[in-house]
C-alpha cells in the first residue's frame, strides 16, 4: 500500500510513479481505510525540514502496527533535516519496523517566508527530468528489501528539524494567513481542489470567495493552483511565482474537479 499526501502534485508523480515499479497501488490523505498490507510506503513532501503534520499525526493515530514494514519516500525542494529520524520514531512509537527512507529532490514550491520562491523553470525541469529514474532506483531498493536510509540532510540538519520545525509549525502553517485579492473572480477552484476540502466559498461584495477553515495542512495548493494569482499567504506572497506539477493537473481533470 503506498500511501500519499500531495500539495503540488510532485509527491503524487512519486506515487504515481513508483506504483507500478513495486505493484502497489496509491491512497491519496485524507482517505485512509483500514491497512492491511504488510508493506506500506509513505510518499509526501518535506516541511521545514520535518514530515507534514497532516502524515505525522495520521502516523501516531494508527493501530499497533507490529510485523509490518513502513517505508518513506519524501520529496522536497533542497534538503530534509532530520525529517527520517523523525519518521523512524514515529514509526517505531506504533511498533513498526522501518525500511527504505528516501528523499527526490523536486521543484520547489514553498513561498511564504521572505527570500524563498518557486525553481526557475530550468532548475524545475532539470528536477523533473532526474525524477525517474531516481525513483527506480528507490523502487529497487524497496523490492531488494533494502533498510537503506539515503536521503539529502543539508547542514544544521538538526538545528532545522530540533528548533525550527516546531516553531514553524506553531507560526507559519496557520489558515488565519490566506486570503484572496481583488484579482479573485469567484471561480472557486481552490475550493474544489483543496486535498483536505477545508475551503468554503461565501458571499463577497461582488461575487463569491474563498473561507479557509482550520483544518489546513498548509500545502499551498490553492495559493499554486489559483488561474489568477488571487490568494496570498501574510504580506510576501504577492511577487512570488506559481508552481504545479502536471500529475497533479492531470489527476484533477481525471476526477472531473477542473476541466
Ligand atoms: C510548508 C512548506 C514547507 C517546506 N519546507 C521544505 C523544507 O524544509 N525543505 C525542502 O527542501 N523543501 C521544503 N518545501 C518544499 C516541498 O517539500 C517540495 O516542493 C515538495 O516536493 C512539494 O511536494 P508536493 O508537490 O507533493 O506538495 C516546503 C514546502 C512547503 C509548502
Amino acid at each position: 500500500m503506498i500511501i500519499c499526501f500531495s500539495g503540488t502534485g510532485n509527491s503524487l508523480q512519486v506515487a504515481e510513479t513508483l506504483a507500478p515499479l513495486i505493484d502497489d497501488n496509491v491512497t491519496l490523505l485524507p482517505d485512509l481505510g483500514e491497512i492491511t498490507d504488510n508493506r506500506v510506503v509513505w510518499v509526501c513532501p518535506i516541511y521545514s525540514w520535518g514530515i507534514p503534520p497532516v502524515v505525522l499525526d495520521t502516523i501516531k493515530a494508527l493501530p499497533d502496527q507490529t510485523g509490518r514494514e513502513h517505508h518513506l519516500v519524501a520529496t522536497c525542494g533542497d534538503d530534509c533535516g532530520l525529517a527520517d529520524r523523525m519518521f523512524r520514531d514515529a514509526i517505531a512509537e506504533r511498533g513498526a519496523q522501518s525500511g527504505v527512507i528516501a528523499t527526490v529532490i523536486m521543484p520547489n514550491n514553498y513561498v511564504a517566508l521572505p527570500g524563498f520562491d518557486v525553481d526557475s523553470h530550468e532548475t524545475a525541469r532539470r528536477k523533473l527530468d532526474a525524477t525517474p529514474e531516481r525513483v527506480a532506483s528507490i523502487a529497487r531498493m524497496i523490492l531488494n528489501d533494502d533498510s537503506l536510509t539515503d536521503v539529502t540532510h543539508g547542514s544544521m540538519a538538526w538545528i532545522k528539524t530540533r528548533i525550527i520545525y516546531p516553531w514553524f509549525v506553531r507560526n507559519e502553517m496557520s489558515p488565519k494567513r490566506f486570503h484572496s485579492t481583488d484579482a479573485c473572480i469567484g471561480c472557486g477552484i481552490c475550493s474544489l481542489t483543496c486535498p483536505l476540502g477545508n475551503i468554503d466559498m461565501v458571499n463577497g461584495s461582488s461575487h463569491q470567495v474563498p473561507c479557509w477553515g482550520d483544518n489546513c495542512a498548509a500545502c499551498f495548493r490553492c495559493y499554486h493552483i489559483c488561474p489568477h494569482h488571487a490568494i496570498g499567504y501574510g504580506k510576501s506572497t504577492k511577487s512570488k511565482k506559481q508552481y504545479v506539477n502536471p500529475t497533479l493537473m492531470e489527476n484533477l481533470k481525471k476526477l472531473n474537479k477542473i476541466k
